[in-house]
């Protein structure tokens, strides 16, 4: 079945319906698309971009509200105050992007000069069961009776405005030289003597970052002839002059302008709105649009069709054998996959700093989130994406001269915590995927561990002189040779220990065995925070464990931070507020992040029965903050002491009770599809180690599923015996990979690029299976603990 493969003949309503009435009879080989649904996620403080979209593609339109709009758009219930055509998914803080909306209206009395153009004065509320979200398909009814429906190719917009009926009115659209979050600096509009043709640009300031941008548009408009036009300034409009340039002024005011057109002769009411985006200029902006959607008033369907397609492309590697699994699941985890190609969008061609001739993706939004689990699900199914991030990455590396931690609309993002763009890189070596220049990886990972730049807030690592010198970052470190904010000694020193070690393996791996032993050595250095006697208490009585990681000074004194500082029991920790020696989680959360040497973190936590214990602890105390990246490992980190049922177990506790396929289903935001590659990797059974060549294996939330490499061709599959949808078989008894037992706990990437076949056994109790210390992932260092 492919209903709305080719939707020109039914209109998107109908398609929905006919989807619903097919789906119970849905069974493997139905069309993917009828379980995605972007408007998971799009309240509840998910912040996903619910709207239509390629594959990381620049043109991402929805409407924008004045509620939750850190995507744009949410299911929250608040009003409408435009419509823009670009966004960044699942981002937290500012909202981003979300420039030059269009607004459409009638103005009361057929009057320009009853007009209201501001933000406030225009915001109008959503007919809340009127929202139809899919992949390259968004509409919405407003309240003020105005229809509204969008759809987009790579670099453009195509909007539709079908007005209410109204004798004698001249619809209006108005467009507003703002973005989402009123970071403008100067804007520029002009608009054509006959309206029909709207030119700019602006200045804004990325939502994360340092720096401005400069962004171009150009809108068209069809199916009518333009009454009057002209531009805007305050909730004044007028016809006479055609072009504007605001600026910001005294206090930095934030003064509200733009354009305007009114209309008449419309057929069917409707108005078509074509807007192109650019990075580099307004006629590059009107030379996509007028290229990708030649034929505005027919083209709406063949670019939706053309969309869907795309995504079926994308999903494709991926097919699943439910078992009984509900809808819901399915939905969770088909969404959770599409929305981790959302973003890094594909900014080829529209950089205007450089012009290297290789494929340039921004908005890695940040990586501190995203090398944990979406770029590895992209190795798996989008693999020459992920290729060509890679050589982004090193290409802005070569011409910013630093691998960014965090980067959005063309601007360096700030670094939460390490330089994590080196475990993305390793990542995909130990993957063996193809096409990248190693020799500059190594170079550019190696100057992240050697050299500080001055601004190490937002690229590089800070304190690099106490990292070599002390083996650890000191609290209050004092540190004249770059600046960032100089907090977070405990997280830093965690995270610069996992850089070094996977910058290890890449220096071993190209034959720089030198460089491998000093990284390797650097690798340890977390140890030189954990204090054995440190002890946790909650409200005074002591949760009995003993030995935490501690700041310590230069001079080599303890300081403190209490263990629950910054989790969900205590007060949020980030860059500003409330900064300290852990970032955005607690001592409790990084004490397991030491992704490279479990079984010494095992050693200094007593025994491994104590590190079972503090896992439990963790997640069921309230501690585990399970909205937040760094959480993810520990989810799985059972593994390493031998007892992968417990993961299991874990996993089943957070699935589908904090991801699930409402539209407040996602615990916090999506981070550029963080939280759907979380989802995704759980219920394949999966879980990647980033930076190693390690999967940890679990019990699948699908009877079966195959994976297909796009660069092999070949077909993983897994499959399973015992498999129940009611999940009390959720423990793995016996594992055969190609007919053969397989012990280990974990696998690696082969299974993906050889098409091998896993079969597990499940059982309602946990079995030896993976519990030998031979069988455990791999840890590096033994117990050789140097505190
Ligand atoms: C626009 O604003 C940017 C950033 O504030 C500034 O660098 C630029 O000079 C301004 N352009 C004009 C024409 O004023
Ligand atoms: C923005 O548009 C104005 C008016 O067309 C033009 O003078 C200016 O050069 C443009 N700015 C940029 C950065 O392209
Ligand atoms: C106007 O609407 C009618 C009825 O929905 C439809 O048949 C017709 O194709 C539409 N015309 C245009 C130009 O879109
Ligand atoms: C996986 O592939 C095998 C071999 O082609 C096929 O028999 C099986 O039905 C597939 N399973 C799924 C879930 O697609
Ligand atoms: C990004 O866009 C460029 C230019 O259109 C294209 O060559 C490249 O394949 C795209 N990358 C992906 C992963 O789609
Ligand atoms: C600590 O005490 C406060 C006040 O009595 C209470 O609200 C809170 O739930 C307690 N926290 C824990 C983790 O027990
Ligand atoms: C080490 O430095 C800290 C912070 O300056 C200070 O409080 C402590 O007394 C010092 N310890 C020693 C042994 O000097
Ligand atoms: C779905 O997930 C959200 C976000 O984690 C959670 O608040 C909600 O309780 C979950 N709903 C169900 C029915 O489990
Ligand atoms: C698992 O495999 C082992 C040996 O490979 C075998 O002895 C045992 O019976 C199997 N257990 C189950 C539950 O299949
Ligand atoms: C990568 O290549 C190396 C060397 O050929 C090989 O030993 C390893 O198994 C490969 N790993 C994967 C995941 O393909």
């Amino acid at each position: 079945m492919a209903p709305c493969k080719r939707s020109s003949w039914i209109s998107p309503q109908l398609c929905l319906l006919l989807v619903h009435l097919v789906l119970p009879f849905a069974v493997a080989g139905a069309d993917v698309l009828q379980f995605i649904d972007p408007l998971i996620g799009s309240t509840n403080g998910g912040n996903v971009f619910a709207g239509a979209t390629r594959p990381y593609a620049l043109a991402k339109p929805v409407a924008d509200v004045d509620g939750q709009n850190t995507g744009g758009f949410a299911t929250d219930g608040s009003n409408i105050v435009g419509f823009s055509a670009v966004h960044d998914s699942g981002t937290g803080g500012n909202p981003s992007l979300g420039n030059f909306p269009l607004f459409p209206k009638l103005c009361p009395g057929d009057e320009v000069s009853n007009c209201k153009f501001l933000i406030a004065d225009r915001a109008t509320p959503y007919v809340t069961d009127s929202v139809v979200s899919r992949p390259g398909y968004f509409g919405v009814d407003m309240a003020s009776g105005v229809k509204v429906s969008m759809t987009s190719s790579e670099h453009a917009a195509l909007f539709r405005f079908e007005f209410p009926d109204g004798e004698g009115e001249h619809p209006m659209v108005l467009l507003d030289l703002t973005d989402l979050w009123k970071s403008r600096q100067n804007a520029s509009i002009s608009v054509d003597a006959d309206g029909a043709r709207m030119k700019g640009n602006g200045t804004f300031l990325p939502s994360f970052g340092a720096g401005s941008y400069v962004m171009h548009f150009c809108v068209d408009f069809f199916g009518g002839q333009v009454f009057d036009g002209g531009v805007w300034v305050n909730n004044r409009g007028g016809t006479e002059p055609k072009d504007l340039f605001v600026t910001r002024g005294f206090n930095l005011f934030y003064l509200e302008a733009g354009g305007w057109a009114r209309f008449e002769g419309l057929s069917n009411n409707t108005l078509t709105a074509r807007m192109g985006i650019s990075f580099i200029s307004a006629d590059q902006a009107c030379q996509s649009a007028t290229t990708e959607i030649p034929d505005p008033s027919n083209d709406f369907d063949r670019l939706v069709a053309e969309t869907e397609d795309a995504w079926r492309e994308k999903l494709s590697p991926m097919s699943i054998n439910p078992g009984g699994a509900s809808e819901e699941l399915q939905s969770s985890f088909w969404s959770g996959l599409y929305r981790s190609m959302i973003s890094p969008q594909n900014y080829t061609g529209e950089n205007p700093h450089w012009d290297s001739g290789i494929p340039y993706f921004d908005s890695f939004y940040c990586l501190w989130d995203a090398f944990r689990v979406q770029h590895p699900i992209l190795t798996i199914v989008d693999p020459n994406a992920q290729v060509q991030m890679i050589n982004s990455l090193l290409d802005i590396f070569e011409h910013e001269g630093w691998l960014p931690d965090c980067h959005m609309s063309l601007c360096n993002g700030w670094t939460q915590g390490g330089s994590n763009a080196d475990v993305v890189i390793v990542d995909a070596y130990v993957k063996n995927l193809t096409g990248i220049d190693w020799d500059l990886a190594l170079k550019a990972v190696v100057q992240d561990a050697e050299v500080e730049p001055l601004e190490w807030a937002y690229h590089g690592r800070g304190g690099l002189e106490s990292w070599k010198d002390l083996s650890y970052i000191p609290y209050l470190d004092f540190d004249p040779a770059g600046f960032g904010t100089n907090s977070r000694s405990i997280s830093r020193t965690l995270e610069y220990a996992y850089d070094d070690y996977c910058l290890g393996v890449l220096a071993q791996g190209l034959g720089h065995d030198d460089l491998y032993d000093k990284y390797a050595t650097r690798s340890t250095n977390w140890q030189h925070l954990w204090r054995a006697q440190q002890t946790s208490l909650i409200n005074g009585s002591d949760t009995g464990f003993e030995g935490f990681f501690q700041p310590k000074y230069q001079n080599g004194t303890w300081g403190f931070q209490d263990p629950i500082a910054c989790s969900s029991l205590a007060d949020f920790c980030s860059l500003t507020t409330n900064p300290s020696e852990t970032f955005e989680a607690s001592v409790w959360q990084y004490q397991f992040l030491v992704p490279q040497s479990m079984s010494t973190l095992i050693v200094l936590m007593g025994s491994e029965e104590s590190f079972i214990e503090r896992l439990d602890f963790f997640h069921t105390s309230g501690l585990a903050d399970i909205s937040n990246e760094p959480v993810f490992s520990t989810v799985y980190l059972y593994h390493y002491a031998g007892r992968p049922g417990l993961s299991a177990k874990r996993l089943h506790t957070y699935i589908p009770s904090a991801f699930n396929a409402s539209h407040g289903g996602l615990p916090g935001n999506d981070d550029s599809g963080s939280m759907g590659a979380f989802v995704v990797f759980g219920m394949l059974g999966l879980f990647p180690m980033a930076g190693q060549d390690v999967y940890l294996i679990s019990a699948p939330f699908f009877a079966e599923v195959n994976i297909t490499s796009p660069l092999t061709g070949k077909t993983a599959q897994i499959k399973t015996t015992g498999f129940d949808a009611g999940y009390e078989n959720i423990f793995i008894q016996n594992v055969t990979v190609n007919g053969q037992p397989w012990t280990k706990s974990w696998i690696g990437h082969s299974l993906f690029t050889e098409g091998w076949t896993m079969e597990l056994v499940l059982g309602n109790q946990e079995s030896e299976w993976g519990t030998k210390v031979e069988d455990r992932p791999p840890s590096w260092g033994g117990a050789n603990v140097v505190v």
